[in-house]
């Protein structure tokens, strides 16, 4: 049964190979001054860069240039970037890169106007925007987090040792996203399939929740379908654009907030990755792909059902003579054989996690209870330590 609820997406996407064009028709609705928001400069070295520039001096505005956007943004670059935005008077926020720039541009958009730090505010406290947001648009580079479409915004505390995701309101999502495929072509390898196993995830992350019939998990096993068959396209042709393009569509509907409707859901996934990454500043998609194989195993048995269902229907495993118990660990070793061929990371050493950060990272991890067994931090700790 599905549950109740109401949907909205506030974003309007522009997708092909010919979508930046699109820029000319958002740009007259907003004012003269552009923040334009980057990471480390990959942008400058594929081009993408001054294709943006020259359409935004075409349309008149004035660009105030931010750039140096961290992977895994920091909370000393949020104060930077507000501080740019508030000393300028900036009307449009314009995030061209990953999740990392989109996840940034939002968390600045929520702060201009607001004399409280946004640490306290967003990222302890999980407040309210309580004052006027600036209009976010993005230009996508990176398929993977679903930010373009989506209001999260995840900023990362060094000195606290917390990496923090608020999921804020439709009013918060970027009123456009430009994605074009072709951008991702420059992506190195290791980047691309930590995309694809972040989105992965995030469909997993709502997939194993519940045990009602609904159809968000039928989109929910569609696009895991669709996801594994172009991801090994991808690997071995990284310029195919009916795969990468098909990978960028499958990211932005894993978490536009659609299969999550009308059911619980889990992402205890996300928060253990989330707070390796607080310990090591790894890849997003790598932490999950990490700790994922020793939560699932973990908590199998709880949610056999559905278990069963994921490795029958993604799959492709045969029941037949089974116990369901063999069918789900087959279901979760085919997956595990996947992530493997896709070149993942598969444990949290490989990232520079050590035993003695254990204590801390379970310590950092939010205990969530949309999933089949709400852990305890010991149970936690276990999975970490399997993890390494
Ligand atoms: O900084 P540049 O030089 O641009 O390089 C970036 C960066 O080093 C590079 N890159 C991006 N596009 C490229 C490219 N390099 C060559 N060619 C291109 N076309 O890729 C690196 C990673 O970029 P980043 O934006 O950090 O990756 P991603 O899209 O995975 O974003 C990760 C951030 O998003 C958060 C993560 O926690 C992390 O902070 N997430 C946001 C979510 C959301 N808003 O809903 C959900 C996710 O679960 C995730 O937590
Ligand atoms: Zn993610």
């Amino acid at each position: 049964m599905l549950g109740n609820f109401s949907y909205k997406n506030a974003t309007k996407l522009y997708f092909g190979d010919d979508s930046l064009k699109y820029l000319n028709e958002e740009l007259p609705k907003y004012g003269k001054t552009v923040q334009l928001i980057y990471g480390g400069g990959s942008i400058k070295k594929n081009g993408v860069y001054d294709e943006i520039v020259k359409i935004l001096q075409e349309n008149g505005k004035t660009i105030v240039e931010d750039s140096g956007v961290m992977p895994n943004p920091t909370i000393e670059k949020l104060r930077e970037g507000i501080k740019i935005a508030r000393d300028n008077d900036v009307d449009l926020l314009l995030a061209v890169g990953g999740g990392s720039c989109c996840d940034y541009a939002k968390a600045v958009s929520v702060s201009v106007n607001c004399d409280e730090d946004p640490w306290d505010k967003y990222y302890l406290r999980f407040g309210e925007p309580t004052c006027e947001i600036l209009p976010v648009g993005c230009i996508l580079t990176m398929a993977g987090t679903g930010s373009e479409m989506n209001a999260g915004a995840v900023i990362t505390n060094h000195e606290q040792k917390l990496k923090i995701g608020h999921v804020f309101g439709e009013e918060v999502m970027p009123k456009f996203s430009i994605l074009n495929p072709k951008f991702t072509f420059s992506l190195p390898k290791r980047q691309m399939v930590a995309g694809i196993y972040d989105i992965f995830n995030h469909i997993c992350e709502q997939y194993f929740s519940g045990e009602d019939d609904n159809t968000s998990d039928y989109i929910a096993e569609a696009l895991m379908k669709s996801l594994i068959h172009s991801s090994l396209i991808a690997i071995e042709d990284p310029e195919n654009y009916e795969a990468r393009s098909n990978i960028m569509w499958t990211a932005t509907w894993a978490l536009n907030t659609l299969i999550s409707r009308g059911k619980t859901t889990d992402w205890m996934v996300h928060m253990l990755g989330q707070s390796a990454g607080a310990y090591t500043d790894a890849t997003h998609g790598m932490t999950l792909s990490a700790v994922s194989l020793p939560y699932y195993r973990y908590i199998m048995p709880y949610g056999l059902k559905k278990f069963v269902r994921f490795a029958k229907e993604v799959w492709g495993v045969s029941s037949e003579g089974k116990s369901d118990e063999k069918v789900a660990e087959e279901g979760l070793a085919a997956m595990e054989n996947w992530m493997k061929t896709l070149g993942v990371a598969m444990s949290l050493s490989e990232l520079g996690a050590t035993e003695d950060m254990i204590d801390g990272i379970t310590e950092g991890t939010l205990i969530l209870e949309g999933g089949y067994k709400v852990l305890t931090k010991d149970e936690i700790r276990n999975i970490l330590k399997e993890s390494l």
